[in-house]
């Protein structure tokens, strides 16, 4: 196959192109090898066929997620070397909580070991049995740690964001009707708040416009519910306002983020993906209340309210991966390369999410495998070909992903059944884009021959972890 590395696929890039470049040069490098086809399918096997469960050392590309994943700049790891580990009151500490104030907006800050930490404690302080939880589609933890506490989680995503192909520009928008619908089936009193992500990660990585969070403000403020963000992608949200918001294109990234924050009453953030560090949390509320009970049970869970978990060093990587975050040529490289791999996908005519969103190429498992049955775990199975075929590690978010209902004990059906290509921020080169790309277009062709797979050890709790898999 011929590589489209730096071949022109438009006239209009081949003449008077101007390409966008990373606004970084590389420092240090981490060697990578790709084991023997033999190894893959023997590392896959001993892994249940659960690319959770592969050895990184047996991976060539890893795309699993863009979690923790991310290089670090030379000024963070300068900022490692200050790291004050006194157990109390750590000057890393107060550097964080004026970046978040500054850059997200809010008062007050309780640190975190990383998201579900934080996800956690906002869902113990503000969720009873009973309580029903509003939100633009699920994310798994978050969705489990509101079930946890007692709460149901209700999807209340407009009806774009299940469709792989429609084009709408913000899919991750709340459809206000089904919310207002919620709130008078079951009393504004039985919402603690509304669990609001931008991007959303299920959906694609698909963003939430300014319009719409500043409407759901309004619906929240009519009923006295609260909103709450999932922030750990906000910033690549910021991004599609820019380029797709009317208003907002000569608005710096930093001052969309602040706006769309100023709209709500507090935000969980897992630093691991937007904050451009390897581990780390936070929360951060306005309300005095909620802040007192969490900065409470952060004892408790975490560690000491002055570094919930992270190492006074970690703090100090976070509060400057924040401010680099933030710049506008880094946010739209970091876009800009996932959506170079989404361009050569989709000109081969492989069925992705579309639009690209900022974190991920989704490959859509149920057009990919089109007579393959949910049960026969599409996506898993996508994720295990594409590792054999070329040690790329990607994630299942379908069937397997979406669990049981925890009511009745049956399976989730979700309407999306994707395979997650994730990209590492500032980690991979345009050329291993185009490794992937050959990869994928590889499995398809190959797709006819391919059988599904079967669940044969499942556990509790986020079983798509854990869980291990045989061949049909
Ligand atoms: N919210 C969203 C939208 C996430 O994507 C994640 C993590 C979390 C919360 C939880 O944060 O991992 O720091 O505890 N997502 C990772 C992923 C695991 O691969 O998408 P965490």
């Amino acid at each position: 196959m011929s590589s489209p590395h730096n071949r022109p696929r438009t006239m209009g890039q081949q003449f008077g192109r101007r390409s966008w470049a990373e606004p970084w040069k590389i420092k240090m490098v981490e060697p990578i090898r790709m084991i023997s086809a033999e190894e893959r399918q023997k590392a896959l096997e001993e892994a249940g066929y659960n690319t959770f469960l592969l050895h990184s050392d047996d991976v060539y590309i890893d795309l699993l997620t863009d979690s923790g994943t991310s290089a670090m700049s030379d000024r963070q790891w300068a900022g490692m070397m200050l790291g004050d580990e006194a157990y109390a009151g750590s000057r890393n500490f107060y550097h964080l909580e004026s970046v978040i104030r500054e850059y997200y907006g809010y008062r007050h800050v309780v640190p975190t070991h990383q998201g579900r930490g934080a996800e956690h404690l906002i869902s113990r302080a503000l969720i009873r049995p009973g309580h029903y939880v509003p939100g633009n589609m699920y994310f798994t933890t978050t969705r489990l740690h509101q079930e946890l506490a007692g709460g149901t989680f209700v999807d209340v995503i407009v009806d774009e964001a299940h469709d792989p192909a429609n084009l709408h520009p913000f899919k991750g928008n709340v459809d206000l009707a089904k919310l207002e619908a919620l709130v008078k089936r079951v009393g504004p009193e039985q919402i603690p708040y509304v669990s609001l992500a931008g991007t959303v990660n299920m959906a694609g990585g698909q963003p939430v416009s300014m319009a719409n969070v500043r409407e759901l403000r309004g619906l929240c403020d009519r009923y006295g519910i609260r909103l709450y963000l999932d922030a750990t992608r906000m910033v690549e949200n910021a991004f599609f306002i820019q380029e797709r918001e009317e208003g907002y294109d000569t608005a710096s990234i930093a001052a969309i983020l602040k706006e769309f924050c100023s709209y709500t009453d507090g935000a969980w953030m897992s630093a691991k993906k937007d904050n451009l560090v390897n581990i780390g949390g936070w929360l951060a509320v306005n309300d005095e209340d909620v802040f007192e009970q969490a900065r409470n049970m952060v004892v408790v869970y975490e560690g000491l309210h002055t570094y919930g978990g992270m190492a006074g060093r970690d703090m100090e990587a976070v509060a400057i991966g924040i401010v680099e975050s933030v710049q506008d040529d880094h946010v739209r490289s970091r876009v800009g390369q996932v959506r170079y791999l989404g361009d050569l996908l989709s000109e081969w005519e492989i069925p992705i999410v579309a639009p690209v969103g900022g974190h991920a190429i989704f490959l859509d498992a149920k057009r990919f495998y089109a007579d393959m049955p949910q049960d026969h775990f599409p996506a898993q199975t996508l994720a295990a070909e594409l590792y054999l075929d070329s040690g790329v590690r990607s994630m299942e978010r379908g069937i397997a992903s979406a669990g049981r209902d925890p009511e009745t004990g049956r399976n989730r059906y979700p309407a999306l059944e994707l395979t997650r290509l994730t990209i590492p921020r500032r980690v991979y080169t345009q050329a291993h884009m185009d490794v992937i790309a050959e990869s994928v277009k590889a499995v398809y062709d190959k797709r006819g021959q391919t059988r599904g797979l079967e669940m044969v050890y499942e556990p509790e709790y986020l079983r798509f972890f854990q869980a291990r898999f045989a061949r049909l």
